[in-house]
């Protein structure tokens, strides 16, 4: 992929600069401007990093205006269609579909790595019964890096392999955990000869006096949400992984660091607010009031699960969790749930009003996600951490691209500096 020369002529006619352009494989050229501030002595200034390619990647590509979302070269559709969770764990780690030797070994691997030391069951005891779960489940994922911070060369392919099993075979069972506590239950141990999701499953809703079975479809509809889940290109807590990496820092405590901002609702805490909004609304007679709030500028409220950074159509996970939100709910729930004859009244009446469309905010993967989740019998507070464990996989695979980047730097950006000018010290009694 041959660069371009972008030229950027500065305030007087001397001060011309030649910038190289890199091309993509897909997507928008991308300007490098490594050299500007010391050769044109300018910052650039992006807020939010809307328009700033942070780093080279070759994970996973996003089109947000054909709403298109691509993982290692495989469209999105596709493997919902046809792949599994862990199939795609592999294929995000790995860069290649897996063989059925590879496969069968790696999901061995993940299977065999879902116990905790019991130490770690010892932490959820220090946890108040209503604490919420991403608060747990962040707290403990930083705390393995006290337990396998001396067994962990960050440059060494052995350790790196072995934390991104490790962490993606135990967030399950320290999700689980989170939730027994919350309920005040005794803990479910990881059963080894159970898959991801069903495994999951039955650590969240077994109970020592009776046998469980864990529902097909619910397993079916938790891999499928997943594996839309699993990674998202450079959102808000995949660039927090990266940027704690970039230190050197310990892997487990840069997945934490993740796991933080995934829990904003800006961001990964969407699902749990959308489903609030809802309960909010309660009634179709009131969704215009709502709608109206929010297109009011004044007015702080917005469209919870609705809009996105990227995608300026539909986004293409949303259009996939909604047909199964219809199976789930026609065989588990409550086929006329409320709730989804709400949040499908809701879509209708907003995407065929003139804001909306003007500003392209449609349903995101965060609109239906959690009416799936309620009628798998999963709560609310729950949701996000549901979102975790998925993009525990993007967040290993961007931070084991990062440390191998030859170009990668410890993050360190500059400023737009607006505060006071240089001035001296003042005594206390000379201020007014
Ligand atoms: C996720 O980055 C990723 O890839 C994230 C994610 C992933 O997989 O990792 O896809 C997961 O986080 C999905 C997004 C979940 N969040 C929500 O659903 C919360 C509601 N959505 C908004 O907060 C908002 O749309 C964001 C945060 C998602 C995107 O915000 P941007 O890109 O900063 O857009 P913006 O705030 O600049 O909005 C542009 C305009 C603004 O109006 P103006 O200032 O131009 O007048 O659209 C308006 C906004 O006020 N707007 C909304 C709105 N979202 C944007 N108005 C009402 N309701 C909304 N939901």
């Amino acid at each position: 992929m041959s660069d371009e020369h972008y030229r950027l002529v500065g305030p007087d006619a001397n001060s011309e600069l030649e910038l190289v352009q890199h091309k993509p494989t897909q997507g928008p050229n991308v300007l490098d401007v490594t050299k500007l501030y010391r050769r044109g002595g300018v910052f650039t200034y992006d807020p939010g990093f809307a328009a700033t390619a942070s780093c080279t990647s070759s994970i996973t590509y996003i089109d947000g205006e054909q709403g298109l979302l691509l993982y290692r070269g495989y469209p999105i559709e596709q493997l919902a269609k046809s792949s599994t969770f862990i199939e795609v764990a592999y294929l995000l780690l790995y860069g290649e579909l897996p063989t059925s030797d590879e496969l069968e070994k790696f999901e061995r691997s993940i299977r065999t790595h879902t116990m905790l030391n019991e130490s770690f069951l010892r932490f959820f005891n220090g946890f108040h019964h209503d604490a919420h779960p991403m608060a747990m489940v962040s707290g403990v994922v930083a705390s393995m890096s006290a337990f396998y911070h001396d067994t962990t060369d960050i440059h060494d392919a052995g350790h790196r392999d072995i934390f991104a099993h490790r962490i993606i075979a135990k967030i399950p069972t320290i999700a689980a955990a989170a939730y027994k506590h919350s309920l005040g239950q005794p803990f479910v141990y990881p059963q080894n000869d159970l898959d991801y999701c069903t495994n999951l499953l039955n650590m969240f809703f077994a109970v020592p006096p009776t046998t469980y079975e864990v529902d097909a479809l619910s397993a079916e509809a938790l891999d499928l949400l997943f594996i839309l889940h699993a990674d998202h290109e450079q959102n808000c807590s995949t660039s927090s992984v990266r940027m704690v990496g970039s230190s050197g820092s310990n892997p487990y405590s840069a997945i934490a660091a993740g796991i933080s901002a995934l829990w904003g609702p800006a961001h990964g805490g969407a699902n749990e607010a959308v489903i609030n909004m809802l309960e909010e609304i309660g009634s179709p007679s009131r969704l215009q009031q709502y709608i109206d709030r929010a297109k009011d500028r004044n007015d702080p409220f917005r469209l919870m699960g609705f809009g996105h950074r990227v995608y300026k159509s539909y986004d293409p996970r949303a259009m996939i969790i909604r047909k199964m939100c219809h199976r789930v709910l026609e065989q588990l729930g409550d086929k006329d749930a409320p709730i989804f004859e709400l949040a499908t009244r809701l879509e209708e009446i907003a995407l065929r009003d003139e804001f909306f469309i003007e500003k392209n905010l449609y349903p995101n993967v965060d609109f239906y996600s959690g009416i799936i989740y309620q009628a798998l019998g999963i709560p609310k507070s729950m949701f996000t951490v549901m979102f975790a464990i998925a993009r525990c996989v993007g967040w290993v695979t961007h931070w084991r691209e990062m440390v191998r980047d030859p170009e990668s730097r410890i993050g360190r950006p500059r400023q737009l500096y607006r505060g006071p000018k240089q001035r001296d010290y003042l005594a206390l009694d000379k201020r007014n």
